[in-house]
């Protein structure tokens, strides 16, 4: 390959994937120069996480050549060269294993005897994590840790590989805003040193701190190759969307019109105590609340615990002046529809179809009177919230596992709405979802409240918190602040630092 000269990272040329009736890649060619960092865009199904998967050498591309070249003097590889380090989208860690066997996994180092070096394993993984503060993890099986605390570990991993290549497949999913900036400082010196990087996210503003150019893609076509200081967001919404759709809504919000006093109180937080956690709170019919704070300060545990996935040490919750039973089956039988934290382990049933995972709350009302399940029913169920959620699946009975990461998100949302709850609690709900998709799940949440649903919220990860009727900030385990709607970026960025 003559024209793959020295400053050229990585080269794509002709690359096409297909997968059934999907085509999640259709001739995809590009170029990326040493030590750049470059921005990978698109709406959910685009066909990113293929191209990222294809160049580490997990999905075989049908046609088409990748070459990879970590240094000047270093030979050209082929996709998966040991020069790339991947962040995937979906967890790839070893849940049994500890943390220091994740970060390690695949080259565990020996010592002159040759047998594993446990002790420098464990050291080196200690000075890694610690730079993100998460230190005591470094001896615990992933399964016991939150899911931020796998992301950073899995980015500790990437990066004690000491790539000439870094892929990240949106790392700051879930990460609060020091996460984020730990995260950023360690492109920026990755940078510094040569690293080339490949950067997907959805949130755009991000790019501009990280990236200098940017690459987005279209039904897997690229549409569009800039640097970032020619590009606006709006330029690359209009690319990633097309002509024919127009832009998302992002016109100012108008103000949550207040919940009168006379409203019923629905959900009662009552004394509740989980652990160091501690919170009360009343929240009424058609009443959006926000739980946000710091990664760990306790929103998503009071969250969890309103639809029974964290067991209370003390106090009490109740929806409509009963107590939530034990377990989220019995939150969803009464009433309360759940977005989890982590969509991977408990959002969705991943060899279900798209149809069966959408439908499976609602199956209840989709029986007939032989207690059977009406497919017929179940179908049109399907199609109705496939259309209005832009679930892109290639048929209703595509394994969910198969889908796109927000495509997925997408499908957890619709199931926690096809039941109509009174209430609903979501965390993160906008994880992985691109923006088309953000703006429609702040207008459907809008829409519940003035219907009279009553919603919680729970995240530190971006959510748009102007809609909700009140903000409750949480520090260390205890709510610090309490924002009636109104309140300005800056007065919420101050409160969730504890200030
Ligand atoms: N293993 C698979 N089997 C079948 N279809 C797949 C598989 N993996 C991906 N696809 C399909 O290929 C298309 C591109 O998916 P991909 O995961 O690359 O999207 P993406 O741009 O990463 O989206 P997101 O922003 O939602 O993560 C999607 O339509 C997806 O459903
Ligand atoms: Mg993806």
């Amino acid at each position: 390959m003559s024209e793959h000269s020295d400053d050229i990272a990585i080269a794509i040329e002709g690359v096409t994937k297909q997968y059934g009736p999907t085509t999640a890649l259709d001739g995809v060619s590009l170029r990326i120069r040493r030590g750049r960092s470059c921005a990978l865009l698109g709406r959910n199904g685009a066909g990113k996480s293929t191209l990222i998967a294809a160049l580490t050498g997990l999905v075989r591309a049908d046609s088409g050549t990748i070459s990879v070249r970590g240094d000047a003097d270093g030979e050209i590889e082929g996709p998966g060269g040991h020069s790339i380090a991947c962040v995937y989208q979906k967890s790839t860690l070893v849940s049994e294993l500890t943390v220091a066997e994740n970060i390690w996994l695949g080259r565990y180092p020996r010592n002159r005897l040759g047998l594993v070096d446990w002790h420098r394993m464990r050291a080196d993984s200690l000075a890694y994590l610690e730079e993100w503060g998460i230190g005591h993890t470094v001896d615990l099986p992933v399964e016991a840790l939150e899911p931020i605390e796998a992301k950073i570990v899995e980015v500790c991993r990437a990066l004690s590989r000491g790539p000439r290549i870094l892929l990240l497949d949106e790392p700051t999913a879930g990460l609060d805003e020091a996460g984020c900036r730990e995260l950023f400082e360690k492109i920026r010196l990755a940078r510094s040193r040569g690293v080339t990087i490949i950067y997907v996210s959805h949130y755009l503003e991000e790019v501009f701190q990280v990236c200098d150019e940017a690459v987005i893609l279209r039904d897997g076509r690229v549409v569009l190759e800039a640097d970032t200081a020619d590009l606006t967001v709006e330029t690359i919404v209009d690319a990633m969307v097309g002509e024919v759709d127009g832009r998302p809504g992002h016109a100012a919000r108008d103000l949550p019109e207040e919940v009168p006093e006379s409203r019923p109180v629905v959900l009662d937080i009552d004394g509740a105590v989980i652990g160091e956690v501690s919170a009360s709170t009343r929240v009424r019919r058609g009443e959006i609340l926000g739980f946000t704070g710091l990664d760990g300060a306790g929103h998503v545990r009071i969250a969890e615990a309103i639809v029974g996935a964290q067991a209370l040490d003390s106090g009490r919750i109740s929806v409509g002046g009963t107590r939530v039973p034990r377990g989220v089956d019995g939150a969803i039988r009464a009433g309360i529809g759940f977005v989890p934290e982590d969509r991977h382990r408990s959002g969705f049933v991943p060899d279900l179809s798209v149809e069966e995972n959408s439908t499976l709350s609602a199956l209840r009302l989709l029986r007939n009177r032989a207690g059977l399940i009406d497919e017929r029913r179940r179908r049109t169920k399907y199609e109705e919230l496939a259309g209005e959620w832009e679930i892109k699946a290639s048929s209703p009975e595509q394994r969910t596992a198969e889908l796109s990461g927000g495509n997925q998100q997408k499908v957890v949302m619709a199931r926690a709405l096809a039941t109509d709850p009174d209430i609903l609690v979501l965390i993160n709900p906008t994880a992985g979802v691109d923006v088309h998709a953000r703006s429609s799940i702040y207008t459907t949440i809008q829409e519940l409240a003035l219907a009279g649903r009553t919603v919680v919220i729970a995240s530190s990860d971006g959510v748009d918190f102007t809609i909700a009727h009140r903000v409750i900030v949480m520090f260390r385990g205890r709510p610090h602040a309490e924002l009636a709607a109104g309140f300005s970026e800056k007065q919420l960025a101050a409160a969730v630092q504890g200030e």
